[in-house]
């Protein structure tokens, strides 16, 4: 019998990078094609431990490049197809908000056309709490998946959009498809244009953090591995046309996060440094996970032990984010902050 094949688009950059090797190495009986663009946020060298499997494969090919990625589809005939590739830096969307909507959403048309021209088994499209909007500080509200799409940010906006191309593709041509809808991932190769691996290297380097507002905005984290094991779960056992929330409840205000960081490092409070807000900036996401539960998934770290290893990972792997920042991300760095 001929092996399965699982298309991951994105998986050179933070969650789909992630995904593609716990998918590499739990599923030996699979084909994992890995298709990115490598824009600044995708990077092959993390996948050196799977490069020389037989059942690791790369392509390199832009989303929104129909002539290539129709008769990819066509010749390789994937069984599951799980979609992360996007632009997902919502800073960069304030700035330059074209690209998002050329990739995640004519890109994620382009992906839906494809595999509407084979027979796949499952769909599943990775998108974002971030498009329902945001929530006050009543610790007692929570997104739900009957939450109605309320997206604040050109990323969020793009993301929304997408979704609502997935559900249309269920709708009118009966794709197999499911949504899933996570909070804030944190974790091992995030790229240092993010809060958490920000912190992580600039205190590492005894530079300046900047907090935007009053750091008093809150986000729900989860670890990368959590968010892997719950679309694998959305994958194989999902019902087709369902939207899946994930996250762990471990809500924290970002300036928690970076004194936790910076106290875990046994350095100054004094790197932290208010800058103007973020424009439009969400006050707070908490997503509530009941339903993907109730489909048997757990996450395996709270933010303490998350955060703990993930510290332990930048200072055990400094050649890879030193790499990072040395490249396209100074310039960003200098035009988006002037600390
Ligand atoms: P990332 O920016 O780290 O990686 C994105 C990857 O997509 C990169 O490897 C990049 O090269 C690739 N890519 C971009 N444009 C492409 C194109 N046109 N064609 C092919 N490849 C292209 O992103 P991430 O943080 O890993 O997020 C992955 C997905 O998960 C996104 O869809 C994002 O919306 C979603 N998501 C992210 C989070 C989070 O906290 N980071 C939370 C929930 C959902
Ligand atoms: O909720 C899921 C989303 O989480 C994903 O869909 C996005 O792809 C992902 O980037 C992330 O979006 P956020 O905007 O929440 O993440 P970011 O790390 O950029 O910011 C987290 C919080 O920290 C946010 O409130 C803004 C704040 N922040 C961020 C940066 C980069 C700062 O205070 N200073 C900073 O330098």
């Amino acid at each position: 019998m001929s092996k399965k094949k699982v298309l991951v688009t994105g998986g050179a950059g933070f969650i789909g990078g992630n995904f593609v090797q716990y998918m590499v190495e739990r599923y030996p009986e699979y084909d994992v094609y890995n298709l990115d663009e490598l824009t600044y946020a995708g990077d092959l060298t993390k996948h050196s431990g799977i490069e020389s499997k037989d059942n690791y494969h790369f392509v390199k090919a832009d989303i929104a490049d129909r002539e290539t990625i129709i008769p990819l589809f066509k010749k390789e005939k994937f069984d599951y197809v799980v979609h992360f590739a996007a632009e997902s830096h919502v800073d960069r969307s304030i700035t330059d908000p074209e690209i998002f909507t050329r990739t995640n959403v004519l890109g994620t048309q382009v992906i839906l056309d494809a595999a509407k021209s084979i027979d796949i088994t499952k769909f599943v499209h990775v998108s974002t709490d971030e498009v329902y909007g945001e929530l006050d500080f009543d610790p007692t509200t929570f997104f739900t998946e009957e939450t109605p799409l309320q997206p604040n940010s050109p990323y969020s906006a793009s993301k929304a959009s997408s979704d609502f191309l997935v559900r249309a593709y269920h709708e009118t041509f009966g794709m197999p498809v499911n949504i899933t809808r996570c909070s804030n991932n944190y974790g091992p190769y995030h790229f240092p244009e993010k809060l958490i691996p920000l912190t992580i290297s600039r205190v590492l380097n005894d530079e300046k953090v900047p907090v935007y507002g009053d750091g008093k905005n809150i986000r729900d984290w989860l670890h990368v591995q959590d968010h892997c094991s719950a679309i694998d779960l959305v994958l194989h056992d999902g019902t087709s046309g369902e939207v899946y929330n994930v996250g762990g409840h471990n809500e924290c205000t970002n300036l928690e996060v970076v004194k936790t960081i910076i106290n875990t490092l046994e350095k100054s409070d004094d790197l932290i440094e208010f800058v103007t807000d973020r424009l439009g900036h969400d006050k707070r996401y908490a997503i509530d996970p009941t339903k993907l539960e109730k489909l048997g998934w757990k996450p395996t770290y709270n933010f303490e032990t998350g955060i703990a290893q993930t510290i332990q990972w930048y200072l055990d792997n400094k050649k890879w984010w030193e790499q990072i920042i040395s490249g396209e991300y100074q310039s960003y760095f200098e035009k988006q902050y002037s600390i």
